[in-house]
C-alpha cells in the first residue's frame, strides 16, 4: 500500500504571551497551583481580530516552505474552534495559501484532533485520492473558554502545528506508521460546549451565556486520558511490529505534563526520551503534535531518523496513537515574541 511520507513541517503561536501570574489576577489560582498540577508556566492567546484559520494559514505556508513545495493535492484542518460552525476553515485556509480548487475539509476530534487529521491524510494519499497533503492541526481555544472558569481557562491555549506528507513507501523515513484510533461517546459530556449546536437549537430552549462556552470535567477526564493514551500507544507499536525498545523520542499530544509523565511510565518510558512544551505553550489541542513537533524539530530535540511515538487523546471521548521514523526536515517556526533559536530554554 502506498504510504503517507512527512516532507515538511511548520508552525505558527500567537505573538501574546499569556503568565500564570496573568491569569491569577483575576481568577481563584495561582502560579505554584498551574506549575504543579499541570507543569505549564506560559500560555500564547491570540489578539482580538485573529483566528484560526490565521494560524493555520501562517503553519500551512511555513509547512509548504519547509518542505520546499508551493502545491499540494488537498488540505485537512483539524480543528475545534473553527473560524465559523459552518463553512468548514480549510477552504478559506487552501485559499489563503493560492490552493484554490483543491479538496479541503476539516476535522474535529479535539484534542486527538492530529492525529485523526493525519489520518485523513493517509487516507487521501493510500486511496490515491491525492499524492500529497497539507495537513494543519490548528486552534484558538481562548475564544471558547470561560474566562471565569479557573479549571479549563489555566490549561488550554492555541496555536497551530502543519505538515506536508507525500505518496511514498513505508521504509523511507517520514513514512507514518499504522495509525490506531479510537472513541466512546458515551462519555461525550466530559468535555464539551453544551450550546449552539443542533441539540441546543432543536431543544427550542434559549441556552445561558456560560453554555457556549468549554466545559471540562478534568479529574475524570485525567483517568481516561492516561489509560487510553498508554493503551492505543501499546497498540500502535504491537501493529507496526515494534517494541518500547526500538522507541527513541515520544510525542504525547501536551494535555498536562503530569499525564505525559504517567502514561510515560506506564509504557516505560526515560523521562529524557519524552518531548515536551507544555510549560511555554499549554494545552493546544488538536495543534498540540504538530506545534510540538516543528518546536523540537527547531530546537534539535528531534533529528532524522529517530523513531518517533506519537499518542494523543481528547473530547468525544476519542484517542490515537501511531509511530514514525521522523524525516531529516527543517521546521519553520512563526513565533514573533520568541524566535525559534530561543526556544529551548
Ligand atoms: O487535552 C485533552 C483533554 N484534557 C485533559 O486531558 C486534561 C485532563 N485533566 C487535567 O489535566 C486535570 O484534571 C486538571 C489540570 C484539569 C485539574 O487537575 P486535578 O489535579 O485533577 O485537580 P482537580 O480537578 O481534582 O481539582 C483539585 C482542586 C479542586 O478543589 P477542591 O475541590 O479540592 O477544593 C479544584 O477546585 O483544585 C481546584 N482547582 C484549582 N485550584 C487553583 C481546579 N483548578 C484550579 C486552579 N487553581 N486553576
Amino acid at each position: 500500500m502506498t504510504a503517507a511520507v512527512v516532507t515538511g513541517v511548520g508552525a505558527s503561536l500567537p505573538q501574546r504571551v499569556v503568565t500564570n501570574e496573568e491569569l491569577a489576577g483575576y481568577l481563584d489560582t495561582s502560579d505554584e497551583w498551574i506549575r504543579s498540577r499541570t507543569g505549564i508556566g506560559t500560555r500564547r492567546w491570540v489578539d482580538t481580530g485573529v483566528s484560526t484559520g490565521d494560524l493555520a494559514t501562517q503553519a500551512g505556508e511555513l509547512a509548504l516552505r519547509s518542505a520546499g513545495v508551493d502545491r499540494v493535492d488537498a488540505v485537512v484542518v483539524a480543528t475545534t474552534t473553527p473560524d465559523r460552525l459552518c463553512p468548514a476553515t480549510a477552504p478559506e485556509v487552501a485559499t489563503r495559501l493560492g490552493l484554490t480548487g483543491i479538496s479541503a475539509h476539516d476535522v474535529n476530534a479535539v484534542c486527538t484532533g492530529f492525529l485523526y487529521g493525519l489520518a485523513s491524510a493517509v487516507g487521501l494519499i493510500a486511496a490515491g485520492n491525492a499524492s500529497s497533503v497539507l495537513m494543519i492541526g490548528a486552534e484558538t481555544f481562548s475564544t471558547i473558554i470561560d474566562p471565569k472558569d479557573r479549571g479549563t481557562a489555566v490549561i488550554f491555549a492555541d496555536g497551530a502545528g502543519a505538515l506536508v506528507l507525500r505518496a511514498g513507501s513505508a521504509d523511507e523515513p517520514g513514512a507514518v506508521g499504522p495509525l490506531v484510533l479510537g472513541s466512546d461517546g458515551s462519555l461525550a459530556d466530559l468535555i464539551q460546549i453544551p450550546a449552539g449546536g443542533s441539540r441546543q437549537r432543536s431543544s427550542g430552549e434559549e441556552a445561558a451565556p456560560e453554555d457556549y462556552y468549554f466545559r471540562m470535567r478534568g479529574r475524570e477526564v485525567y483517568r481516561h486520558a492516561v489509560e487510553r493514551m498508554a493503551g492505543s500507544a501499546q497498540e500502535a507499536l504491537l501493529r507496526a511490529g515494534l517494541t518500547m525498545s526500538d522507541v527513541d523520542k515520544f510525542v504525547p499530544h501536551q494535555a498536562n505534563a503530569r499525564i505525559s509523565v504517567a502514561v510515560g511510565e506506564r509504557l516505560g518510558i526515560r523521562p529524557e526520551q519524552t518531548v515536551s512544551n507544555v510549560e511555554r505553550v499549554g494545552n493546544t489541542a488538536a495543534a498540540s503534535i504538530g506545534l510540538l513537533l516543528a518546536e523540537a524539530t527547531a530546537t534539535g530535540e528531534l533529528r532524522g531518523g529517530q523513531r518517533l511515538l506519537l499518542t494523543a487523546f481528547g473530547g468525544g471521548l476519542t484517542w490515537g496513537a501511531t509511530t514514525m521514523v521522523w524525516p531529516d526536515v527543517t521546521a519553520h517556526i512563526s513565533s514573533p515574541a520568541r524566535p525559534a533559536v530561543a526556544l529551548a530554554g
